[in-house]
């Protein structure tokens, strides 16, 4: 039914998997001895947040904090609000911030800015999906499952005006769909 919409799945729910698996192996290995935090950026990262911390076999806490940049559009407003701060303190603590996607930069900027002010003992970014050819912003990227061209997509959390999150791959959405 949702499938009518998508013109492309460019990555299925095995390779996903699999992909997140390999991250996992990779904080696994930089961490060792550690103890982390994630953070998700809700909403579109909450599949991958899933996903990824049941993969790490460190100690780990969680934590959620939301943002809005933009509404029911296709592209970045420029302004970020925090809507949903984190429950914990954050100071001391090894940080790795969990997003869906790093597009244009603008949410991930501001939102890092914020967070290296609460002295973290350390701070990185793990996104599933970069979109370079967006960016505006420059952020620095430590771990990121996929590059992906500049198409919109959504699936496995990400969303066009809050539908096909619950698709279990990721695909290119119809340009019809948003008028596009
Ligand atoms: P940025 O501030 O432009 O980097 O936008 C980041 C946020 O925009 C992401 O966390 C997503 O929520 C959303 N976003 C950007 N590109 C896409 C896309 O292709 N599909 C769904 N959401 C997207
Ligand atoms: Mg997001």
């Amino acid at each position: 039914m949702l499938e009518k919409d998508i013109q492309e799945v460019l990555f299925s729910e095995e390779q996903l998997k699999a992909r997140v698996q390999e991250i996992a192996r990779e904080i696994e290995r930089d961490y060792a001895g550690k103890e982390i935090m994630l953070i998700s950026v809700l909403r579109g990262s909450f599949i991958f947040m899933a996903d990824l911390c049941r993969a790490i076999d460190l100690p780990c806490t969680l934590d959620f904090m939301a943002v809005s940049s933009y509404g029911k559009g296709t592209s970045s407003s420029g302004q970020v609000q925090i809507t949903k701060d984190l429950s914990e303190d954050i100071s001391g603590r090894h940080i790795i911030v969990v997003e869906d996607i790093l597009d244009s930069g603008n949410t991930l900027s501001y939102l890092l800015k914020i967070l290296e002010h609460r002295h973290p003992a350390s701070i990185r970014l793990c996104t599933l999906l970069d979109k370079p050819e967006r960016r505006t912003k420059p952020v620095e990227l430590h771990y990121c499952g996929f590059t992906i061209p500049d198409a919109f997509v959504v699936g496995y959390g990400l969303d066009y005006a809050e539908q096909y999150r619950n698709l279990p791959y990721i695909g290119i959405l119809k340009p019809q769909v948003y008028g596009g």
